[in-house]
């Protein structure tokens, strides 16, 4: 992916997430000096498997788990610090050396634990189908100009103003959605001061940092959490996250210019899975859906929240390559067909007599929506061993042609396990 030209790349992901952005990161990381997060929270749950090991990463970049790589969570995420550090304890007990190589950006929003109270009880998150873990709160609190940002922390007055309006606020809500739980400042001062000096001790400039990386030559990775239907202005609306997850997410949410992006890599499954509720117009019937969830693991890294499973939808892909001016596709989970007689994808929507084959942004035309089918031969055999395009089998490859052709990208990896060297680059 990085060469002479190519040195900063984004990492997205082209659907509703859960997509494998963690294993691309991860391989792809090999090749890099940083690899930062610039959108979303706790509420990613990137998983990486080396050996027999499984990392489930929530907050720190994948890139950790190479020796020497430097980290970052860039402005454009809101952190919740008691995570992080739970992450951190847990990468070093596992022998990750994060020690001096993780960097979090002094102008990110705390998620602070009255968020997560409201989140939990409200109901709009539940409708949504949150994760409910303060992401959207912190995001609201930041937008209406009153977050609490890692900066606030060096000011303790100026922290405790923040915390009693917030915890003023987040009790007033509580009590409108009948829960009986209450936030306290001084709890919520208490649990910012035990963790201020460490998180102090990893607050940067990171805009700045990762700046003089590109400048100097660095290879720098941007890694993206959920995927770009989640977007909050380009998803499926309002059934979305409270960031920008595409690749104009990237840019604001590290503080550099998007002009020094090189590249945008657009992570998609083989087929379509979605976690909560909203449109997927591909959908599966039973038992077939079921069948499918089991062969694809479908179950969130993050709530263990059973996902919703589809064909791979064309009109979703096409979307996400425009809106991010994808550079290439990496195709995920290719493996996870390998047994099913048959499989189908969508080339557009008919909505009464009219044919979409571009994404329509009303939900309510979304609904009606019935998906154009091409159906496709199984291969029916492994394609596990697979290192190169030659070692699949006819079917899968004219497949991945005809996704290829209906994306209007290239194909740059297809990864056929969970394993780091399961994967084929596409020269
Ligand atoms: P979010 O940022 O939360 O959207 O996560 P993500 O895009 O990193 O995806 P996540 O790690 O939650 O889910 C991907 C799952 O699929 C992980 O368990 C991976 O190990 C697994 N996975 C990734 N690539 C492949 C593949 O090619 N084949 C199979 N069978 N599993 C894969």
């Amino acid at each position: 992916m990085f060469d002479s030209k190519t040195r900063t790349v984004v990492v997205v992901g082209a659907q509703w997430g859960d997509e494998g952005k963690g294993k691309l990161v991860d391989v792809l990381a090999e090749q890099a000096d940083w690899v930062v997060r610039y959108q979303g929270g706790a509420n990613a749950g990137h998983t990486v498997h080396i050996g027999d090991k499984s990392f489930i990463l929530h907050q720190i970049p994948s890139g950790i788990l190479h020796p020497g790589v430097r980290c970052a969570i860039g402005n454009g995420v809101v952190m919740d610090p008691e995570t992080l550090f739970t992450e951190v304890d847990e990468l070093v007990e596992d022998g990750v050396d994060v020690e001096g190589r993780l960097y979090v950006s002094e102008r990110a929003h705390l998620v602070m634990p009255y968020h997560k109270l409201v989140d939990k009880a409200s109901a709009a998150s539940k409708a949504i189908g949150t994760t409910g873990r303060g992401i959207g709160p912190a995001y609201e609190d930041k937008v209406a100009r009153r977050g609490v940002r890692v900066l606030d922390l060096r000011n303790v007055e100026r922290l405790r103003e923040l915390v009693t309006s917030g915890v003023e606020r987040a009790n007033a809500q509580l009590e409108r959605s009948g829960s009986d739980v209450r936030a306290s400042v001084d709890d919520t001062m208490a649990t910012l001061g035990a963790l201020a000096p460490r998180l102090l001790g990893l607050a940067d400039d990171v805009g700045l940092c990762v700046h003089r990386a590109i400048k100097s030559g660095a290879a720098v990775l941007l890694e993206g959490a959920q995927g770009s239907l989640l977007d909050i202005d380009h998803g499926t609306y309002p059934f979305v996250t409270s960031s920008n997850t595409t690749v104009g997410g990237a840019a604001t949410g590290v503080g550099i210019s998007p002009m020094a992006l090189n590249a945008a890599l657009g992570v998609v499954k083989a087929y379509t899975t979605r976690v909560g509720n909203g449109p997927l117009p591909t959908e599966l019937e039973e038992p077939l859906h079921s069948h499918v969830r089991q062969l694809g693991h479908e179950f969130g890294a993050t709530t263990g929240r059973p996902r919703r499973c589809g064909w791979f939808d064309g009109v979703v892909v096409r979307y996400a390559a425009r809106v991010n001016g994808l550079t290439g596709l990496a195709i995920t989970k290719l493996d996870v067909l390998d047994t099913l007689e048959q499989l189908a994808v969508c080339t557009g929507y008919k909505v009464g007599d009219e044919v979409f084959t571009e994404f329509p942004a009303d939900l309510a035309v979304l609904e009606k929506a019935e998906p154009i089918y091409e159906w496709f031969p199984g291969w029916q055999q492994s394609t596990q061993d697979a290192r190169t395009l030659a070692d699949l089998p006819a079917a899968a490859r004219a497949y991945l042609d005809r996704l290829e052709q209906l994306c209007e990208t290239p194909i740059a990896y297809v990864s056929v396990g969970t394993r780091r060297d399961q994967i084929i680059p596409v020269a």
